[in-house]
């Protein structure tokens, strides 16, 4: 069950439990309201831990989610310089902004990857309204097949850039272009670097030829 619902339900009995304790609800029902409250606090609290320890195993270095403002996503998209039939990525897409606004170029085919399933759910509506022409998945950018990227987006925190740049490194064509907004990449190639909205967004390239 979503931690989310176990969490609301916890919240309607302990609210339950307050109002019994008001107004002097019979001992029985007090104790069972009680023990429930109890059992589904701990489930909630096991989930949660359970879901933490995965993050770490599975090294998923945790990145929330921050959109991109919208003046900074044209100007990620114009430092692209995204060509008629270029394969666009956009790797943790949160809301989709960047790969919806690129899907509007002529023939492009722009994917979006969110692990979130609120952030992904919000990513569709997102490219319905703006008729968006976005592939919008739901899952984890580590395991997405990106061989055919032509033009890649990040937004992440450090240690998710470096495990990242490897797959890009690992994966990609010769010549694809990455444009990151704040953190940067240590091994690829830096071709510009534009200031924004009090923030920093770069252009790379993969040179695989040294
Ligand atoms: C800082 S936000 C950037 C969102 C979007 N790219 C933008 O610029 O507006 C980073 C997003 O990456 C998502 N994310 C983090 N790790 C991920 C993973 N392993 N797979 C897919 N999405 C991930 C987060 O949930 C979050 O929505």
């Amino acid at each position: 069950m979503n931690q989310v619902y176990i969490l609301y339900i916890c919240l309607c009995l302990l609210a339950i439990t307050i109002v019994g304790i008001y107004f002097g609800f019979s001992a029985p029902v007090f104790i069972v309201l009680l023990i429930l409250t109890i059992i589904f606090g701990l489930i909630l609290f096991s989930s949660m831990l359970y879901s933490l320890i995965r993050i770490i195993k599975e090294q998923k270095m945790y990145v929330p989610y921050v959109p991109t403002r919208t003046s900074t996503v044209k100007a990620m998209i114009d430092l692209a310089k995204i060509q008629e039939g270029d394969n666009v990525y956009d790797l943790g897409c949160g809301d989709g902004r960047i790969v919806i606004e690129a899907s509007k170029i002529k023939n492009t085919k722009c994917i979006g990857i969110e692990w979130r399933k609120d952030v992904y759910f919000m990513a569709k509506i997102s490219n319905f309204l703006k008729k968006g022409n976005a592939v919008i998945k739901n899952g984890d950018m580590y395991k997405l097949d990106i061989s055919d990227a032509d033009v890649i987006f990040t937004y992440l925190l450090t240690n998710a850039m470096d495990r990242i740049e490897e797959k890009i490194i690992n994966e990609c064509k010769d010549g694809t272009v990455v444009v990151s907004h704040g953190f940067q990449f240590k091994t690829l190639d830096l071709i510009e670097e534009v200031h924004v909205d009090r923030t920093t967004i770069r252009k790379y390239k993969l040179n695989k030829k040294i």
